[in-house]
C-alpha cells in the first residue's frame, strides 16, 4: 500500500515496487494523471479523512490475502511566514502529513503485527530535520513523523509482533510540490547539498524499496536522510 501514489515520489515508489514484483495498491487523493501498467489497483483516498481512510482499508483487506508493506508517502506543502500563516493553513498541512500517516498505520499496523510481519515506511523530509524558513507547520509535521515512526516500531514489534517502522527524510526533489519554491531560493537550495543538485524522485524510491525488503531485516525505528548530503 502507498499513498500518495499518483505523483512524484509516491509514483516513483509505486514503479520501483511494480519492477520488483510487490502488487500495488497506490492510494490518492486525484487520480494519477497516467497510471502505471503492471500489477497495480488505484483506489481514491483522503488520508486525512480518519472514515474514509476505514472504509478503503475495509476493501483493501477484502480483495488481499494481507499487506506487507505499507508506504505513508501522501503529503502537501502550504507555506508562509509564521506572522502570516492561518489557522487553516496550519490545520490543512497537519491533517494531511500527521493525521494521515496516523489514519492508516493505526489500522495497518496492528493487522502486521498479528500476522508477525511487515514493514510501514514513513515519508518525512529534511526541513523535518533541520527547519526552514516559512514551513512551520510542515516542519512540525515532518518532525512528528519521525516520533510516530519510532513509537510504532516499539509499539508493532511488542509480542513478538516483528513489524518494522522507519523513516526516510528525503532531500528537495524534483516534483511539482518544488514548483511552489520562488528560483532564487531553489538556486539556494541547491547550493546546500554537498552533490549540488536535486533529488530525482527514484532516488527516494530506491530507499524506500532497501526499507521494505528483506536488505533490511534487523533495521527499525531509524531515520534515513537521502538528501545529497544537505545541512540547511
Ligand atoms: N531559505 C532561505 N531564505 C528564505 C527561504 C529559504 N528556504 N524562504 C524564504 N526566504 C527568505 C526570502 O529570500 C526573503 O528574504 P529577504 O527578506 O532578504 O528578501 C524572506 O525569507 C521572506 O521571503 P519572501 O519575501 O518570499 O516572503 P513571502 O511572505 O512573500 O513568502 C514563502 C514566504 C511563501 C515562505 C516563500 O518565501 C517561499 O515559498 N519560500 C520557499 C519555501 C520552501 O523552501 N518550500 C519548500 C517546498 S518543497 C518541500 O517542502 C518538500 C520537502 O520536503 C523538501
Amino acid at each position: 500500500m502507498v499513498t500518495g501514489a499518483a505523483k512524484g515520489i509516491g509514483r516513483a515508489i509505486c514503479e520501483v515496487f511494480l519492477k520488483n514484483g510487490a502488487k500495488v495498491v497506490g492510494l490518492d487523493i486525484s487520480e494519477p494523471a497516467e497510471p502505471l501498467s503492471g500489477d497495480i489497483v488505484y483506489l481514491k483516498l483522503d488520508v486525512s479523512s480518519t472514515g474514509d481512510c476505514e472504509q478503503v482499508y475495509g476493501e483493501i483487506v477484502t480483495r488481499l490475502e494481507r499487506i506487507d508493506i505499507l508506504v505513508n508517502c501522501a503529503g502537501i506543502t502550504v507555506d508562509a511566514m509564521t506572522k502570516k500563516m492561518t489557522e487553516e493553513q496550519f490545520d490543512r498541512v497537519v491533517a494531511v502529513n500527521l493525521k494521515g500517516t496516523w489514519n492508516l498505520t493505526r489500522l495497518v499496523g496492528p493487522a502486521m503485527q498479528q500476522q508477525k510481519s511487515g514493514s510501514i515506511i514513513n515519508i518525512s523530509s529534511v526541513v523535518g530535520v533541520f527547519g526552514n524558513v516559512g514551513q512551520s507547520n510542515y516542519a512540525a509535521t515532518k518532525a512528528g513523523v519521525v516520533g510516530m515512526t519510532k513509537s510504532w516500531a516499539k509499539e508493532f514489534s511488542m509480542k513478538g509482533g516483528n513489524v518494522r517502522v522507519n523513516a526516510i527524510a528525503p532531500g528537495y526533489t524534483m516534483t511539482d510540490m518544488m514548483k511552489t519554491v520562488p528560483p532564487d531560493i531553489l538556486e539556494k537550495i541547491k547550493g546546500t547539498t554537498m552533490l549540488g543538485r536535486l533529488a530525482e524522485p527514484s532516488e527516494i524510491a530506491n530507499a524506500v524499496l532497501f526499507l521494505a525488503s528483506d536488505l533490511s531485516t534487523y533495521v527499525t525505528g531509524e531515520l534515513i536522510n537521502v538528501n545529497g548530503g544537505m545541512r540547511l
